[in-house]
């Protein structure tokens, strides 16, 4: 066969292996699993994400590489010039259909909000694929929920935990926070932070990279889910965080023109994935109930009262020239607000350095 010299290392050019009898080539150092997303093969995995190192936990990747006996996990596997391997066989297909089946069988819920989270319907599509609702498993079950934990963005559900470790390798490799673990040992090991207490209590910074990884909802975003009920398909509109000058790309889900979530976009160049506490979770400001709908201006009795915008900015220009003619221009700061959209910011930079000369302007976000 030609180009078998290839697949066997021994010719110049990249080293080849054979993937469902087809030749292709590979970097050294790529995995099995990464050459054969390359070539569009569709291998099921629960416990990868790709920003995170392989863990080889779930084995659902498994394929079959010629003159080993056991299917073995592709997220792992370093691929080598000459290997033989299969991503997809009746046995292999039938090893991953029983260890969903294990893990449906051990779920309080498959079918959880998409609201969830980024990854929360990866468990889901995999069972629907792999038709794995068979209640074939009966017997115990592991993970112990926290629904006590009073912080108000994320929710503990354990009880749909099926131990993959995104949420702690996330938090270790992405966040560096480390501030969620394994605990106990074999049926009894779960997720925990330190001393088994709340996350307030811990190192954790909220910044969800945990909740978004979790493939099955039992990590989810608390204050997402609370606008559940709003009715009409989801929308995701791509933009960037606000907050500060990082530049990290999100989506924001909407309903019907209302606000039902926010969610890190995993190929953000800036962020791929990650966001701090106030991106993910500061945007329910954008309809809270108690937002400004009119703009207010204080009056003789020191009162805010409805105003319109031209009386609004009339006031805000009289009271800007008596502070300048009282005390000079140096007297006066822009601060803008991270929560106002960059047009705004851009106007109030250009109303202090063009306006009055002057580079005495800020914005909450170079903290
Ligand atoms: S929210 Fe962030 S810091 Fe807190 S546990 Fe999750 S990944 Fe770690
Ligand atoms: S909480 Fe979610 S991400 Fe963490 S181990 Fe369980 S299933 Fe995996
Ligand atoms: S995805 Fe490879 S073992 Fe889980």
């Amino acid at each position: 066969m030609s180009g078998q010299g290839n697949a066997k290392g021994n010719d110049q050019g990249p080293p080849r292996l054979i993937l469902d009898g087809e030749l292709v080539s590979f970097t050294p150092g790529e995995t099995v699993y990464q050459v054969a997303s390359r070539h569009g093969r569709s291998i099921p995995t629960l416990c990868f994400d790709p920003r995170l190192e392989p863990f080889g936990g779930c084995r659902l990747c498994a394929v079959e590489v010629e003159g080993w006996g056991k299917p073995v996990a592709s997220c792992t596997l370093p691929a080598a010039a000459g290997m033989v391997v299969r991503t997809t066989s009746e046995r292999l297909e039938a090893y991953r259909r029983i260890l969903l089946e294990m893990l449906v069988s051990e779920n309080r819920e498959v079918d959880v909000d998409p609201l969830s989270g980024y990854s929360s319907q990866e468990f889901r599509r995999l069972v629907d694929r792999y038709g794995a609702r068979t209640g074939r498993f009966a017997g115990e079950r592991s993970g112990r929920s926290r629904p006590e934990d009073p912080n108000p963005f994320i929710l503990r559900d354990y009880d749909n935990c099926i131990s993959c470790y995104r949420c702690v390798r996330v938090c270790a490799e992405q966040q560096g926070d480390h501030a969620i673990s394994v605990i106990h040992r074999g049926f009894h090991t779960r997720i925990a932070v330190e001393f088994d207490g709340f996350l307030k209590a811990s190192s954790c910074t909220f910044c969800g990279q945990c909740v978004q990884t979790c493939p099955t909802g039992a990590l989810a975003d608390r204050k997402a889910l609370t606008r559940r009920q709003v009715p009409g398909e989801t929308k995701k509109t791509r933009t960037i965080c606000p907050y500060c000058g990082v530049g990290c790309s999100v989506d924001v889900l909407t309903r019907n023109g209302t606000m039902v979530g926010l969610q890190p976009a995993m190929d953000g160049p800036a962020n791929m994935g990650a966001l701090c506490v106030k991106g993910q979770y500061a945007w329910d400001f954008v309809q809270h109930e108690e937002r400004l709908a009119t703009p207010l201006v204080r009056n003789r009795a020191g009162d805010l009262v409805p105003a319109t915008w031209d009386e609004a900015l009339d006031e805000a220009a009289r009271g800007l020239r008596e502070v300048v003619e009282k005390f000079g221009r140096e007297a006066v700061y822009g601060v803008a607000s991270g929560r106002a959209p960059n047009e705004a910011a851009y106007a109030l930079q250009k109303l202090m350095r063009a306006g009055w000369g002057l580079h005495h302007i800020d914005h909450c976000a170079r903290a």
